[in-house]
């Protein structure tokens, strides 16, 4: 990688960058190989049909154990501290999972913040609610189906100041993808903002799917029958400015993960945005 493509390396060791990965020849390869079994069309279609039951089942099977508490979202989305304390902020979780990113907040102490945090899955959607953390008066968590209108039935157009959507993107099929940030545009009011985290185009979890996994370009079915796709920077570009968005930031994150315990050190590519909902007048 030539230093010119590095933006910025962030406090926790991500490498911010405007460059597609490399791969190598062996890379290349096992890209390749994918193609030779796909998914048939009748198991991609059931898969889509069937998109919020694999969810559901995965929260069943996994509990509130397998995503991490995401405790670097302060750090990296600047938005959510550059506020008066006496400013009343709304903010929308959109595809929350279990609450790993809306509960460090609230342990952080974000006082002068409202949570709506919502999913499409129902224990999902439960998990957060039993959560200790879980207060009634700073928190509604509500199911929701992203590809759709649900939302409007539990908040207000153009009433959020902060939205996020943190790798839920790639668990939708791309056709929805315009739906989805429309749905995040009306959602937010004018000048809110929108904070994004995703899989990145070539991420060792992209090269690692064997044949038979593979449904359509860059978008993968994990064994579980959840989906995984594996965005570019130019799509993000072109996806949130078509949805009316302003691009405040939208660029590659490299880091690695390391658990030496277990012996592990991995690179991980991902996408991370920044999208307002241009302010009016
Ligand atoms: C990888 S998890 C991420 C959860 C959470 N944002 C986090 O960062 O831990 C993806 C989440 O997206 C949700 N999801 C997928 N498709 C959705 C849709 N169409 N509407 C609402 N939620 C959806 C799933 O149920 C799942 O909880």
């Amino acid at each position: 990688m030539e230093t010119d493509d590095i933006d910025r390396v962030g406090d926790n060791g991500d490498v911010f960058v405007h460059r597609l990965k490399e791969l190598t020849d062996e890379e290349k390869q096992r890209l390749e190989a994918q193609n030779s079994r796909l998914i048939p069309e009748a198991k991609a279609a059931k898969l889509e049909k069937d998109a919020k039951r694999h969810w559901d089942i995965f929260y069943k099977r996994n509990e509130t154990k397998f995503f991490k508490d995401r405790h670097w979202t302060t750090r990296e989305f600047q938005e959510l501290i550059n506020f008066d304390v006496d400013d009343k902020i709304t903010f929308l979780e959109l595809g929350c999972g279990v609450g790993n990113m809306v509960f460090p907040l609230v342990e952080e102490g974000f006082t002068n913040f409202y949570f709506y945090a919502c999913d499409f899955s129902p224990r999902a959607v439960e998990f957060v609610k039993s959560n200790k953390l879980y207060d009634e008066s700073k928190m509604k968590a509500f199911c929701a189906d992203l590809t759709s209108d649900d939302l409007f039935e539990n908040i207000q157009e153009e009433s959020v100041d902060i939205a996020s959507l943190i790798f839920v993107l790639s668990a939708i099929h791309p056709d929805s993808w315009g739906q989805v940030a429309k749905v995040a545009f009306r959602a937010l009011r004018p000048g809110g903002v929108l904070l994004f985290r995703d899989y990145g185009r070539y991420d060792m979890a992209q090269l690692r799917f064997k044949p038979g996994h593979k449904i359509a370009d860059n978008f993968y079915m994990r064994q579980d029958g959840t989906r995984s796709y594996y965005f570019t920077e130019e799509e993000l570009q072109k996806l949130f400015s078509e949805a009316g968005f302003e691009i405040l930031m939208n660029t590659y994150v490299q880091r690695r993960t390391v658990n030496f315990k277990e012996g592990i050190d991995v690179p991980r590519i991902f996408v991370q945005g920044k999208y307002r909902k241009p302010a009016k007048g």
